[in-house]
């Protein structure tokens, strides 16, 4: 039989992107020498990267790659010397342009808190502690894609406004993909909006309601104000399964969330809903420390993970996942992670440290 042969587009972007995404396709690489896949790559540019070389943030060419590949791994795009264009010409645009196109609607983001780094969180370790969530977050709806906006001159002065909007058939898809991953965890849904003010959070609040009714009545499913989801994520993150919530609250409360671990640098994430899921971690390009090794290759390799289990690889995922907790376990420490006493190692080492977990997995 011959074997499964994946075609991955690589979009490692800017910033310390192509520090991170390096470490992502090492183990893959790896993943794939001890399993019966193999994997083609094509490195393509996205962001301010490809602003750089053909003034589009997403060059058509790209995008077509990314629609006919199995998979899409980012590393993350944007940066100070783009923070100057608007509109669709800032990097930004081109991930937005890319998630729309590969209809890659829930955003898949899992929190957790690996065991060796509860007492190294900002909040108090009992708090914090086997804390396992996942956030689904709409990502090709709501006020990121909303008409009408526009900045625009008013009489003396200037106005600007962007539009909130979410239609029956966009919520009722991700409220499925939240309550069909909540069948396959703890059962439980919080959906997330702002019911008590806006319009569209009511619309969707009934919407996901429906869904439930209708499909999932054996998950339990509550509804929460995104400003009490913020504290309740910072004072009782455990409290939490499946979270479900529009493109601006998902990408707010995903971030705190962030912190419950130590580091935005430990978070992955999946985009899914097309045929070709991207796959990129939730941090973001971080250019003052692009470059230097020093970077958290964590939610790349995660990513990577994600991707594997994506295409059905469950097992190389399982070996991912396990490398990083034994990583992290032993001590290795990046230096966004690195407090006195930790072994700090660079991003190259410690995918290293990664990949002699791996390898150790796949021979017991
Ligand atoms: C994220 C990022 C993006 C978003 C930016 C870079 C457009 O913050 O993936 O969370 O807001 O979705
Ligand atoms: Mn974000």
């Amino acid at each position: 039989m011959s074997k499964d042969a994946y075609r991955i587009v690589l979009l490692p972007g800017d910033g310390i992107g192509p520090d991170v995404t390096r470490e992502a396709v090492a183990v893959l690489e790896l993943a794939a020498a001890h399993g019966d896949f193999t994997f083609s790559y094509k490195e393509l540019p996205a962001g301010g990267a490809a602003i750089d070389a053909h003034n589009d943030p997403l060059p058509p060419n790209v995008l077509e790659e990314c629609l006919a590949s199995d998979g899409v791994v980012l590393g993350a795009v944007g940066g100070p010397k783009w923070d100057h264009l608007t509109g669709a010409m800032r990097p930004e645009s081109g991930l937005l342009k890319l998630r729309k196109a590969l209809g890659a609607f829930a955003n898949l983001r899992p929190v957790f808190v690996p065991d060796a780094l509860a007492e190294g969180s900002p909040l108090r370790e009992d708090a914090v502690r086997n804390t396992d969530l996942l956030v689904v977050r709409e990502l090709t709806g709501g006020i990121y894609f909303g008409e009408p906006r526009a900045r625009e001159p008013e009489g003396d002065h200037e106005k600007a406004y962007n539009t909130m909007v979410y239609t029956t058939p966009e919520i009722e898809r991700v409220a499925r993909v939240a309550f069909d991953w909540a069948g396959k965890r703890r059962r439980a849904v919080t959906s997330v909006d702002k019911a008590n003010v806006l319009v569209v959070s009511q619309l969707w609040r009934d919407v996901v309601q429906q869904v439930h009714d209708k499909d999932f009545a054996d998950i339990d499913l509550q509804h929460m104000y995104v400003d009490n989801a913020a504290m309740q994520l910072v004072l009782n993150p455990r409290q939490f399964d499946v979270i479900v919530t529009g493109n601006l609250f998902g990408d707010i409360l995903s971030d705190a969330a962030a912190t419950l671990g130590g580091s935005l640098g430990l978070l992955p994430s999946a985009s899914v809903g097309g045929r070709t899921g991207l796959f990129e971690p939730v941090h973001g390009s971080a250019p003052d420390i692009a470059g230097q090794d020093i970077a958290n290759p964590i939610a790349a390799i995660l990513s990577a993970g994600m991707l594997l289990d994506f295409l059905g690889e469950s097992r190389a995922a399982e070996a991912i996942r396990h490398g990083v907790a034994e990583a992290l376990d032993a001590g290795a420490r990046t230096a966004d992670l690195c407090r006195t006493g930790h072994r700090r190692v660079s991003t190259s080492e410690m995918s290293e440290e990664i990949q002699r977990n791996m390898k150790a997995f796949f021979k017991g």
